[in-house]
């Protein structure tokens, strides 16, 4: 998948233009504190959310022109915002972070990357740390379509964080992005010490 050229050519059929309504009710419900990753963050909206939550976020993410848009989106959060591999992240982002939020970067991912999405947050989420995640279990694909979106089964999801996490909630929201509805889970894991 080349994400910059979806940026550059305008085809970001996944951006809703604002921040996930069940992250929001979440951190609305479930106050989180300390320094918070999020990758794959495109146009920064979750960003946005987790700093007026009192978070100090970073956004992640691997195409330039995806993070350009950010910045001019949200002049105020351009330094938050950062052009990076959730996969090979810099050495300042290692064990650095107390709170991953996932939105939409898991589903955007073919599922042999799936390994290496749980190894990047392996490597940037500190042990005892919490990642929050709002996944996009059940995309609505038409017939023939593979993706992205990936479809991501809820067995699949405890099976590649099996070994090393605790679920701490896990429900389906009860509200979404108009035609998300049912589709999405919200499963909070602790990162065990
Ligand atoms: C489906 S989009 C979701 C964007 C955003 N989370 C949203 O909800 O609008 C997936 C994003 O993940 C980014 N991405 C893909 N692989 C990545 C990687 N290895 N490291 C960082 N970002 C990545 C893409 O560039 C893209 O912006």
């Amino acid at each position: 998948m080349n994400w910059e050229e979806k940026y550059q050519t305008g085809q970001v059929f996944w951006n809703r233009g604002a921040p996930s309504p069940p992250m929001a009710h979440y951190l609305d419900q479930h106050p989180a504190h300390g320094r918070t990753l999020v990758p794959g963050c495109g146009h920064g909206h979750e960003v946005a959310l987790a700093v007026k939550h009192g978070l100090d976020a970073t956004g992640l993410d691997i195409a330039p022109s995806g993070v350009t848009a950010a910045h001019t989106l949200y002049p105020h959060l351009a330094d938050r915002i950062v052009v990076g591999d959730l996969f090979n992240p810099a050495p300042a982002m290692r064990g650095a972070f107390d709170v991953v939020l996932e939105h939409t970067c898991m589903s955007g991912l073919h599922p042999s990357l799936r390994p290496s999405y749980r190894r990047g947050i392996d490597l940037t989420l500190r042990p005892g740390g919490v990642l929050i995640g709002v996944w996009f279990i059940n995309p609505d694909l038409d017939p023939g379509d593979e993706g992205p979106p990936f479809p991501f089964s809820v067995p699949a999801l405890t099976a590649l964080f099996a070994d090393g996490y605790k679920i701490v909630d896990d429900y389906v929201p009860a509200v979404s992005f108009n035609g998300r509805e049912g589709r999405e889970r919200v499963r909070v894991l602790r990162r065990l010490g």
